[in-house]
Order: structure tokens, then sequence, then C-alpha cells
């Protein structure tokens, strides 16, 4: 059937944030919920893409049709990912990952101290980039989340990470980015393509994105 735009394809999407751990009892972590990315490999699954999820911690339940493969740090996510791409049709950065991590990770429990504490960062791998620098034949989409400049900050990410399509969402804007149910944004693509969604739920968007995507990428095909 015309629904089933994905079959043959494999899909890996990431989802959910990163935890850096500081020590035993203490992490970095962002807002991400995990709903856009799991929204984004329910509607690979359904249209048909053997669809891989690479998650960090959030407490959904596996879409159907879906194999999970839960994940803690950036690091941890890399190495998932890139045991995926070289047979990846598609992979979709849905993921909120840290950007730093502890320089160290203290094997104890930090104790308080007199006054103030520092904790020092390092610079973690950028995946979706690392993945970029990579690419064969892969369709890569990332997610860009902004609080300004967003069409400026998206497009040169676009070209930074070599990636195909940025899906730029105003984490400002009431209703969109993290843990809300519905989101609302604008993809971008090579040559200035340009496209606004209207604010609607997450499930329903992800199945608009994979449309698009597909339609613009087998027209390229023939
Ligand atoms: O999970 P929800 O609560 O539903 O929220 C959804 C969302 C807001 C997390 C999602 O829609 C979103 O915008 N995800 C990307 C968030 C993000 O980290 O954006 P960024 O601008 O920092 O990164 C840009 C891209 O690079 C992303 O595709 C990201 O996965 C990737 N990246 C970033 C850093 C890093 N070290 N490695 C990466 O691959």
């Amino acid at each position: 059937s015309s629904e089933y735009i994905l079959a043959g394809k494999k899909v890996v999407v990431t989802a959910g944030p990163t935890r850096e751990r500081i020590d035993p009892v203490r992490f970095l972590t962002n807002f991400s919920s995990g709903k856009m990315g799991y929204a984004m490999a329910a509607a690979a699954a359904e249209m048909g893409a053997e669809t891989i999820l690479i998650s960090g911690p959030v407490s959904l339940p596996v879409p159907s049709g879906v194999t999970r493969i839960l994940v803690e740090s950036a690091e941890d996510m890399l190495q998932a990912v890139a045991a995926q791409y070289e047979t990846a049709n598609y992979v979709v950065k849905t993921a909120a990952v840290a950007d730093y991590r502890p320089q160290a990770i203290a094997n104890q429990k930090i104790k308080k101290q007199q006054g103030n504490s520092t904790l020092v960062l390092e610079r973690t791998v950028d995946i979706l980039q690392h993945l970029g620098q990579h690419k064969t034949n892969q369709i890569l989409i990332g997610f860009a989340a902004e609080t300004n400049n967003v069409s400026q900050y998206a497009k040169d990410k676009l070209a930074r990470k070599n990636a195909d399509y940025m899906i730029a969402n105003d984490v400002t804007e009431v209703q969109a980015g993290f843990e809300s149910d519905t989101n609302r944004v604008t993809i971008y693509g090579k040559n200035d393509f340009e496209q606004i969604f209207d604010m609607m739920p997450k499930q329903q968007l992800a199945r608009q994105l994979f449309k698009l995507i597909t339609d613009r990428e087998e027209s390229h095909d023939s």
C-alpha cells in the first residue's frame, strides 16, 4: 500500500536526553521527555520501516514495531548510533544530547564544603556532525532546539553538520519543544528549502515530516 512509504528502509531515531554523571548520585541532563523522538520512531514503523530507536532515559513505552536500545550518556549514544549507521537509510537525531560532560566522574559522592564549588566540563562528541562527516548514502535529519535566532542557527547547523534536513523548534514557544504533546517546527533543507508546519500533536507532525522527506527523496532518486 502507498501508506507503507518506508517499506524496505531502515530508520534510526535518537530520542530523549542524555545523562552525564558527576558522581554516583548526580548527573547533568536537560528537559527532553522523548515524546518527539518516540513519535518519529512510531511514525517510521507505521510507514513500514525497520525502526531502531536509540533512547536516553525517559518514561515512555516502546512504540509498536520499534526496536529500542537504551543508552545513558552522549558517549553511549554515539557508540549505539555508530553501530547502526552503515546500514541505515535515514537517521533522525531528535535526542537532546549533552554538549558538555564533567571532565572526571567522582567514584564517591562529593561532600559539601565551605564556599562555592566549580565543576570542570569537557566537550562531548557532536554525534550528528560525526555522522555528517562519515556519510555514505544516509539521509541525515537533525533537530534544532533554539531560544533565539531560530532560522539562522538552524541553517548554520544544517551546513556545519552536513545534514540533509534540520527541523527547528523555538523552545520558548508555549506548547512547543520540550515536554509538550504538541510542537511547531520549520524544516530546512539544502538549496534553501524551507517549510513551516502548523502547531499540531507530535504524532501527527512526525507522520507529516516523514511524508515530506520521503516525497522529496524519492523524487531525487529516479
Ligand atoms: O523530547 P521532547 O520533550 O519531546 O522535546 C523535543 C525536543 C525539543 C528535544 C526536540 O524537538 C529537539 O529539538 N531535539 C534536538 C535538541 C537539541 O539538542 O538540539 P541542538 O540544537 O542542541 O542540537 C542540534 C542537533 O545536533 C540535534 O539533532 C542533536 O541531536 C545533535 N547533537 C547535538 C549535540 C551533540 N553532542 N550531538 C548531537 O548529535
